[in-house]
């Protein structure tokens, strides 16, 4: 049996189509393809709590993720166990333990932190923001996840959990099994408006909560160069159709490929074509999560919780006795 785990920290008020490409959609596609495998999907809000310090956003968002998780995943939902990781306290006591086994010059090699530094101000990173890889790979050992599917921003982390846990092996003896990161090629960074990676931080991002008039506007927003409409584009170059790919099928892309080549094809036509396939994407997730509510959200967790905690104190024990720390 395969076990596949990812998480998304809430640290906005919804997530994105990079957030669904890059991570759940990959959730999704396995479940699909491994009807046995077991599927951990959890909010890592510990994570957040590295960037935003006020309470009821943290909640907001958690509990708009978590609707954004359920509503994705639609009936496939029963072989998910979704779970709030802060209310297991063994990711907190994994993340001590394998803190003790790394070294700060392996940390400071990990880009989240590099970018925080070049960012300026690198008195006020906080220890949070330092440590994260750490507890990333506590959220996973804890759990022997065979596959971690994440956007290429995240590989790193993943093979330092590997790392991480082959040190921790060859010190204490046999606990974790090794997980590896799945990356798919195709969706490995997807896009914002401004061409950048579509991220949170960069209010670049195509929301799956974006109501209509929203969604236009960023549309509209998405850059392109200067070429007339009857001359050839390269579609591989164009932004807009690095987004609408996303959603087409291989008919589609076949033909809107050929578009761009033949010229003709006026950027317009192009943003008027993803804008109609964001809506037909994004309205019925949007309407979904409406009828979500808090209750139906906590019962959900309830269910992960309790599979989760089962298999991480498990794992706890085992690493407290192999490190002399339980008596
Ligand atoms: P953000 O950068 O917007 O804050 P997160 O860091 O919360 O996003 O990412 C959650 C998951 O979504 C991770 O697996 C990450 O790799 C993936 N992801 C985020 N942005 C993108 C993107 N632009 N393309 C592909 N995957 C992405
Ligand atoms: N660090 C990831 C992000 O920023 C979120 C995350 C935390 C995660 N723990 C994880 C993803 C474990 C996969 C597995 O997106």
């Amino acid at each position: 049996m395969t076990r596949f785990l990812t998480g998304i920290k809430p640290t906005s008020g919804q997530l994105h189509i990079g957030n669904y490409f890059g991570s759940i959609k990959q959730m999704i596609d396995f479940a699909k393809t491994n009807p046995d495998a077991e599927m951990f999907l959890f909010l890592a809000n510990m994570h957040s709590l590295t960037q935003i310090h006020a309470s009821q956003d943290i909640k907001d968002f958690s509990m708009n993720a978590l609707k954004l998780y359920i509503a994705c995943l639609g009936e496939q939902i029963d072989q998910f166990y979704i779970y709030n990781s802060s209310e297991i306290p063994a990711h907190a006591q994994l993340n001590w333990v394998l803190s003790c086994i790394t070294n700060m010059g392996f940390m400071e090699r990990m880009h989240a932190y590099k970018d925080a530094i070049n960012k300026g101000n690198e008195k006020n990173i906080s220890v949070g923001t330092f440590n994260y890889p750490i507890l990333m790979a506590a959220d996973i050992l804890l759990y022997d996840a065979d596959v971690v599917p994440v956007g290429k921003d995240q590989k790193q982390h993943v093979e330092y959990a590997r790392d991480i846990a082959q040190k921790f092996n060859k010190t204490f003896g046999e606990s974790f099994i090794l997980p590896k990161p799945y990356i798919n090629q195709e969706v490995a960074t997807v896009p914002g408006i401004d061409g950048q990676k579509m991220s949170k931080s960069y209010n670049n991002y195509i929301g799956l909560l974006d109501d209509d008039k929203t969604l236009l506007k960023r549309v509209k927003q998405i850059a392109t160069d200067t070429k007339t409409v009857e001359e050839s584009k390269n579609p591989d170059e164009c932004n807009v159709y690095n987004i609408t790919k996303l959603f087409l099928t291989a008919e589609e892309n076949e033909a809107l490929r050929n578009k761009y080549l033949a010229g003709g094809l006026s950027y317009k036509y192009a943003k008027d074509y993803l804008y109609e396939k964001l809506l037909a994407f994004i309205t019925p997730i949007r309407e979904r999560v409406k009828n979500i509510s808090d209750e139906e959200v906590m019962k959900i967790l309830a269910r992960g919780k309790a599979k989760a905690s089962e298999l991480a104190e498990k794992k706890i024990e085992d690493v407290l006795k192999k490190t002399g720390l339980s008596l």
